[in-house]
């Protein structure tokens, strides 16, 4: 169901380079994973996406379970046939969505009733019935049914939060059959380091086949979160992939994978490009601004992608100006292009032992 194998390993950080097999695809890692929230990366095909090189797609339970619901799924023969994609998919358990978008949620020790945030219809979740709908929409990679403390929250808040997605862990691991899927325990904790090392330690004791960092990057200062993962690292295990949940900013892949994560996925790229915004190799930049009227030159000049060798920044600040769709579609794809190269490149350092010198490099061109 899922292979995971450490190949090489950095000699002064955590960073690691892998190789990851799961039922639908095999790739090196570490991956970026773009998210396909509604079984769709926004404005971009699957063969876009096998041209820009992504290996898994990350997809989500919540929405899929309120639209169009894990029966019509699985009726369409699973998410991969329902959305035409040949490569890796992880669902995400709904943990996060449930307490971001959803109101009047009531939590309890069973599960998580709420609203949908699209009718207004009341539902109630528990991990039983996340691991249904998980097992039902196929993916490869499942994630436990968690809960993920906002920031800040008192300490109180936090371990409470902890002992629940501990609880639901168990009840996941016991509810989950099948066998071509694999189920990731998430640990949790807030940025409180004995509850990360509380949390750690339950979560590895059911030994799943591969752990996620969840909690993070939900409005911490960086360093504490640099922080968190520098003490979590050292708590998962050393043969099985490490996931961190929600991350996708350049410099905190760089910050990730050099404290031993081998795996993000973010909403970051798309939802900058529908804003105008693109990476490149030395920041940001808003494409959206006049700046940009009349300058012919590609999005980033030094990105070999096929909207930098085709378009202009003056051609895409034109198609933002006139509200054209294909805007948003190609600064989809230059951004998804930019992380997923960006991690190319850091297996590529890593597989010839310079990820040091990477990172340094790194960092003097592109400010956070
Ligand atoms: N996505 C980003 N953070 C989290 C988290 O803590 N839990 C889950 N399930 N998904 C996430
Ligand atoms: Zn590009």
């Amino acid at each position: 169901m899922l292979k995971f194998k450490v190949i090489k390993k950095d000699a002064s950080s955590g960073a690691r380079l892998g190789e990851l097999e799961t039922a639908h695809w095999k790739c090196k890692t570490p991956i970026f994973m773009p998210v396909g929230t509604q079984a769709t990366v926004k404005t971009l095909t699957p063969e876009d996406l096998y041209e820009i090189g992504a290996d898994i797609i990350l997809s989500n339970t919540y929405h899929l379970y309120l639209r169009p619901g894990a029966d019509l799924v699985e009726k369409a023969g699973g998410l991969h046939k329902f959305m035409n994609w040949k490569r890796g998919i992880l669902t995400d358990s709904g943990g996060f969505q449930v307490f971001s978008l959803s109101k009047l949620r009531k939590i309890t020790d069973e599960g998580v009733y709420f609203n949908s945030h699209i009718d207004g219809s009341r539902h109630f979740l528990t991990p039983q019935k996340v691991m249904e709908i998980e097992q039902k929409l196929g993916a490869d990679i499942a994630m436990c049914f968690d809960e993920c403390a906002p920031y800040p929250c008192t300490y109180e808040y936090a371990k409470e939060a902890l002992r629940r997605t501990s609880l639901w862990a168990k009840i996941c691991r016991e509810h989950h059959k099948r066998e071509d899927q694999a189920l990731f325990g998430i640990v949790q904790g807030s940025i409180f380091d004995d509850l990360r090392r509380k949390s750690a330690e339950d979560i590895v004791a059911l030994d799943f086949p591969g752990y996620a960092v969840g909690g993070l990057s939900v409005g911490e200062p960086k360093s504490e979160m640099y922080r968190i993962l520098e003490l979590t690292h050292t708590l998962l295990p050393e043969d099985k992939p490490r996931y961190l949940m929600g991350v996708g900013a350049p410099e905190d892949l760089v910050e990730g994978v050099k404290r031993g994560i081998d795996m993000f996925d973010c909403v970051l790229p798309t939802r900058l490009a529908r804003h105008g915004t693109a990476f490149t190799h030395q920041g940001r930049i808003t494409v959206r601004n006049a700046g940009f009227a009349e300058d012919f030159s590609p999005v980033d000049p030094w990105c070999d992608c096929y909207v930098c060798k085709n378009y202009s920044r003056a051609y895409i600040r034109h198609l933002i100006k006139a509200e054209e769709i294909l805007a948003s579609r190609l600064l989809s794809y230059h951004n998804i292009y930019f992380l997923t190269s960006l991690m190319a490149k850091i297996r590529q350092a890593l597989a010839e032992g310079r990820f040091g010198e990477f990172y340094d490099n790194f960092f003097r061109q592109y400010k956070p």
